[in-house]
Parts: structure tokens; sequence; C-alpha cells
């Protein structure tokens, strides 16, 4: 497993950091991230709008069930070849649905999807925390008497928000791996979406929700979802400055989703733009997902054949599958008859009768076919800063690390004059989950640790003593010892806790 020695972040440039002669140590076998669980490296999701089938079904304002739509989902996803290993909630989870009045919770819906997924093995992201442009309509009503304020609109998301995830939480530990907690902020300008939260709170009302999120559930993965994220424009751009600036102020993001409804509201991506916008966010330590990927077939920018809908899915999957940071591939519903988009734009894997299409196995096999994924430690820890305390007294200075998504970046400087080797061993307990030798020759210097999947279990195993060491020896000469806290959690996995 290939790992670039070098962070080619500004801070490293501006330091001018050169990493020579590097072989990385680590002997801990390649075991994929989700092993443990069974799933591959990139699990292929579905979207589920449950609540159709039940038979009273009114649902809130804009999310009722339109007819027909008549889904028999434990049929259709217990199939011999099962094609799904995540569901997604495509309403249920939206506040609407959970908060139906406010104050009030009303989990039973969603209830019905955690507690399938958990029977039948299935992940489930969560999707949505914050969607400002879907907001229920006692917060959006213009006659409702009192008249909110930013900290009256604040309440209620850290309510809402730390309520509903700690009931997916405790009710169904490790189910709900990861969470979209903010949708669609950005408009097609790349300014903020003009809705009552970044109105009335303001525009941080989005990193406000990303720390209310962490603080009510530590373990979890946490996602900014997007439409228009997946190419080149303002909107992307804006998501990346957004990131950016998180990662700078250490607000614990760990995930962009690309919804990618593709032929919908702009012509389909030139080759290429997707994997490079993909990289763009990887490059900041970030994962990435395919949250709610259809391809229309109809205009207007549509009218595509079937064969062109499976060379676009193939080539979306086949970016994901080459990015490691790229960790699911989810399609906005199950079969052309359940598509949000209607059954005459065909956009999904399975087609109207609910046959899989040839792009579904093409789909399967590069998935199948990708390699390990960023390790799963990382969990809302993966921007947190780790502090590094010296106990040993040496003569290396380790200025700084962070937790990346893959692994550890550490800032490390000579005893005195450079140039000096420094070799470093990442250990979490007694286990050492990776080492590098380094040859520093600047003042100071950016190296990567890269923590194995093997490595993840071992943090997870250990949720509550989020102690590393991080230990290595200058020069050949005096061991260096440094303990690491990692601050933040571990995945959101059953055994976890
Ligand atoms: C859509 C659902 O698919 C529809 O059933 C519902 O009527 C409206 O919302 N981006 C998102 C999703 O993030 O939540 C939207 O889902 C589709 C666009």
């Amino acid at each position: 497993m290939a790992w670039g020695g070098v962070a080619r972040t500004d801070v490293v440039t501006r330091l001018r950091a050169v990493l020579a002669g590097l072989t990385l140590a680590v002997a801990l076998g390649a075991a994929p991230a989700l092993a443990a669980t069974g799933a591959p490296n990139v699990p292929l999701g579905t979207s589920v709008w449950w609540a159709c089938m039940q038979a009273v079904n009114p649902g809130p304002p804009g999310l009722g069930c339109p007819l027909p739509y008549t889904p028999r989902y434990p049929e259709q996803l217990a199939t011999a070849h099962r094609p799904f290993d995540v569901i997604v909630p495509e309403n249920e989870l939206k506040m609407a649905w959970t908060q139906p009045s406010q104050g009030h919770y009303d989990f039973t819906t969603v209830d019905r999807i955690l507690a399938y997924a958990r029977d039948h093995g299935f992940g489930v992201r969560g999707h949505v925390l914050v969607y400002g442009k879907g907001l229920p309509d006692w917060m959006t009503n213009p006659l409702r008497q009192e008249k909110w304020t930013r900290d009256s609109l604040l309440a209620v998301l850290k309510d809402h928000i730390t309520t509903v995830m700690q009931h997916a939480a405790r009710a169904y530990p490790g189910v709900v791996r990861e969470w979209d907690v903010v949708n669609e902020a950005f408009d097609s300008d790349g300014g903020y979406d003009r809705n009552l939260l970044s109105r009335v709170i303001g525009p941080d009302y989005v990193e406000q929700a990303f720390r209310f999120a962490h603080a009510a559930d530590p373990g979890a993965l946490l996602f900014y979802n997007d439409y228009d994220a997946d190419q080149p424009g303002p909107r992307a751009s804006a998501i990346l400055r957004m990131a950016k600036d998180f990662i700078a102020r250490g607000v614990p993001l760990d995930g962009i989703g690309l919804q990618m409804h593709l032929g919908m509201a702009r012509p389909l991506p030139a080759p290429g733009d997707v994997a490079r916008t993909m990289r763009s966010y990887a490059d900041l330590g970030l994962r990435v997902a395919v949250t709610e990927m259809d391809v229309g077939l109809v205009p207007p920018f549509g009218a595509l054949t079937a064969e062109r809908q499976q060379a676009v899915y193939q080539e979306v999957a086949g970016d994901c599958a080459a990015i490691p940071a790229c960790t699911g591939l989810t399609v906005w519903g199950v079969a052309d008859p359940l598509s949000w988009r209607g059954i005459v734009a065909a956009p999904l894997l399975l087609d109207k009768d609910y046959a899989a299409k040839p792009a579904l196995a093409a789909v399967q096999t590069l998935l199948a076919g990708a390699g390990p994924r960023a390790p799963q430690i990382t969990g809302p820890g993966g921007r947190r800063e780790v502090a590094l305390v010296p106990v040993v007294d040496t003569r290396a200075r380790q200025l700084r690390a962070t937790v990346v998504t893959s692994g550890i970046r550490a800032l490390v400087g000579c005893p005195g004059t450079p140039p000096c080797t420094v070799t470093l061993a990442l250990r979490i307990g007694t286990r050492t989950i990776a080492k590098r030798r380094a040859t520093i020759l600047t003042e100071s210097h950016t190296l990567r640790l890269k923590l194995l999947p093997s490595g993840v279990a071992s943090l997870c195993r250990t949720p509550r003593s989020r102690a590393a060491v991080l230990r290595g020896s200058v020069g050949g000469g005096a061991a260096v010892r440094r303990p690491v806290t990692i601050i933040g959690g571990g995945p959101a996995r059953a055994g976890c806790r």
C-alpha cells in the first residue's frame, strides 16, 4: 500500500519540508477497513422510503408518500444477490418526520428502518439532521407567533441534533455509521442559501450544527452533503473553502457527501471532473461519499441511452474505487419505479420490474475491486488535534501532531541543526501501528504515519483510553517517547462505545 510521505499542504510548503529515503515499516496485515463487519471496502447503498409501506401514511407536508408508489423493501433488499450493503432513510429522518412539532419527537417510522437494518446487517447513513431548504412547517410558517432569534433557533438545532443522534446511538448502537449533518447550505453562485437558518442565525449555523453533532455523538462520522459538489463550479468551490476553514479552526467535519443527481439541473460532469473534485476534498484529509446518485435518461440534460447511463455509473464507481478516501456509493432508490425523479427518468440500477440492469453488476465489480479505504479510526476525531506531551527528556522536537483521515501527521524538528534522522512509531496500547524513518533536512518537517485498518480495531477496542504513544529515536540515539492524546472518538460501531 503506497503512502505518500510528504503532506502537500500549505504548512508543508511553507516549511519546505523534504522527506527522503522513506521506508514504510508497517507489518500488521492490510485487513480491509470494514472487515470487522464483513462489509466490502466500498459499500453500495440505496435510499428507502419505508414510510410508504404503511397502510396509513399521510406524512408531513411535502414529504407524504405519493401514489402509485408501492415499495416492498423486505423482499427487494433481501434478494439472493442482495445488491445493497447500506440503506438510507429517504425522508424519515428529516426534521419534519422526527420532530413534527416543536419539542415533540416521533421516531416510530425511522425506528422501523433502523431495526430492519440492525436485524439484517445493513449499515445506515443518517440523512439528514439540518436541511435549511427543507425545514418543517412549524419553523417556517410566517404565522408563527413567536419570532425566531439566533439563540432560539440555535437552541432548536442543538436539541434536534442531540435528540435524534442520541436516540439512534442508544437504541441502535453501531447502526448509523455516518450522518449528513447539514444538507445544501449553498446556492448556485457559491453564496449561502437564504433560508430561515442562514438569515436568522447567520451562515455559522452550519458550523454550529457540526459542533452540536460532535458533542451529541463523538463517535459518529459527520458529513456535509450537497448537489453539484461533484463538479467544478461555484458550489464546489464554496464547499472546499468551507471545508478548509473548518479544518483550520477545528470544526468537526469528517467528509463531503456528493449527491450526484445527474442530468437533472446541469449537464453531466465532463470526464475526469468527478475524480478531480473528489481528490480536492480527499487532499484535505476528508472522506468523500457519493450519497444520492441517480442518472436520468430524460431531458433537459438526460436523453441518454442505457449504455451511456451505465458508462456514467461506471465512471463514478471507478473514481470512488480509485480514491481511498471515498467510503461509499449510494443510489437514491432501489429501482426505477421508486425514484423521486419518476419512473420515466429510469435513473437507478434496477429497472421497472426490479430486475438488475447491467450497470449494477458493473458498479458492484468496481466497488468490490477497490482497495482498503481510509481507516475508521478517525471518526469525528479525524480532524482533531492531538497533543504531544513530553514525558521523557529527548532531543527531538515534536511540535505538533494532527490526526488526519488515514493516520497522524506530525511536525517534527531535529534536536540541533539539521540534518538528522528520526524514526517514529505510533503505538496504540502496546501495539505498533505504524513506523516511519525520515531524514529531516530543514528546520522542521511534517511526516505522516499511516494507520492501517488493523490499528483501527485496536483503537476501537479502547474507546475510552484515547491515548496513543508516539515512540522513536533520534539519529539512532536516545529513545523518544511521547504520549499522544487523541481527542475525539473511534467509529460508531457496536462494541466501540
Ligand atoms: C427527496 C426525496 O427523494 C423525495 O421523496 C422527497 O419528496 C423530497 O426529498 N436532495 C436530498 C434529498 O438531499 O433529501 C432529496 O430527497 C433529494 C435531493
